[in-house]
């Protein structure tokens, strides 16, 4: 079993990076590790080139991306942690397989369409051949599993049919090259709101920095944070119905079913019948509890530029190594 996936290396993480995308990613590494499997993580700094983006905030999120990865539970020993910029044989395999890709599959890409809008003409060509760097990412890598969510579907479609059609058409039937990726469902993420409403999403575009925990958050920030929270003056309810139509309360409660690795349905039993005057002191609490060492490691890690290079240096030389034999075959198989 070998997963890869990537993440596209973005600032300001929030509590809503950490438990939406960030928490699965250590929980697949710990179940595929104790089953003799492994994990490629890779920092997309190839891809974020396919949108405007300013050169200097790239590379300073690339690496705070890295920081937070470790300090949330990704092992760079036990997993090949690694930005794509330092493993060229991603880009040389999208070339190869570009001869393969049809400008059809492409020009039906749905995230492709929605991103371009009206203004096709306006787009980089890299956000149309992004699926195809997608394709390159896992395809060279024998990846038999990728954790995709709904939106991501389409494009690891996409990769199976390249991959199949460069086996037909490259390869004897008894030896295709490329492994076909198998789609694998992550563990169902949290969907974190925002405490200004608890109806829109908790996001590091929101102007108000009340409305989100940060990762770099200190316990006394946390906890006023969660003490200004918008709420209404009810006390909770005791069961899950009477969390209809309270954003706000449903979104704490959520919060702290999550963090206590409980259900909302045990927090309800808890606290049903109690003012968020209490509530909210011990929702601080325990998210202080949970966050502070993931705070205290990564506030240490984001400054230490040297061990962050060290780290993504590392997964690079591991990464290219189990990317160039298949990138050989690829070059022999057109005959290049
Ligand atoms: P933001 O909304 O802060 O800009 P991104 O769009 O950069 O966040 O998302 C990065 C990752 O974090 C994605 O996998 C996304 O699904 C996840 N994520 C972002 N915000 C939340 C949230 N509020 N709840 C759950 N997951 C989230
Ligand atoms: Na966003």
């Amino acid at each position: 079993m070998r997963i890869v996936s990537g993440i596209q290396p973005t600032g300001n993480l929030h509590l809503g990076n950490y438990l939406g995308a960030i928490r699965n990613w250590v929980s697949m590494q710990d179940d595929a590790t104790a089953n003799g499997g492994e994990c490629l993580y890779f920092l997309a700094d190839l891809h974020a080139i396919s949108m405007p983006h300013t050169p200097a905030d790239l590379s300073a999120n690339t690496r705070e991306m890295v920081a937070a990865l470790v300090a949330c539970g990704i092992d760079p020993d036990r997993s090949v942690l690694f930005n794509q910029a330092q493993v060229p044989q991603h880009a040389e395999m999208q070339w190869l397989l570009n001869g393969t890709a049809r400008m059809g599959w492409l020009n039906r890409m749905t995230q492709w369409k929605d991103k371009a809008g009206k203004n096709r003409e306006g787009q980089s060509v890299a956000l149309f051949t992004y699926p195809v760097l997608q394709a390159a990412d896992v395809l060279i890598y024998q990846a038999t599993h990728v954790p995709v969510g709904e939106d991501q579907k389409q494009h690891l479609e996409l990769a199976r049919d390249i991959a199949q059609k460069f086996n037909n058409d490259f390869c004897s039937e008894d030896a295709p090259l490329f492994t076909l990726p198998a789609p694998f469902i992550p563990p169902e993420a949290a969907r974190i709101m925002s405490l200004r409403d608890g109806s829109s999403k908790m996001s590091k575009s929101d102007p108000s920095d009340m409305s989100r925990i940060n990762m770099t958050d200190d316990a006394d920030t946390i906890m006023q944070k969660v003490k200004k929270a918008k709420t209404d003056p009810e006390p909770l309810p005791s069961d899950k119905d009477g969390l209809e139509g309270r954003a706000e309360a449903r979104n704490l409660v959520s919060i702290y079913a999550v963090m206590a690795g409980t259900s909302v349905e045990d927090v309800l039993a808890q606290f049903g019948g109690q003012g968020f005057g209490s509530f909210k002191p011990a929702l601080g609490d325990l998210l202080v509890e949970k966050l502070s060492p993931i705070n205290a490691r990564f506030v240490e890690l984001r400054q230490d530029r040297a061990a962050l290079d060290a780290i993504l240096k590392k997964g690079a030389e591991k990464a290219r190594a189990l990317a160039i034999p298949t990138l050989e075959k690829t070059y022999e198989a057109l005959g290049l």
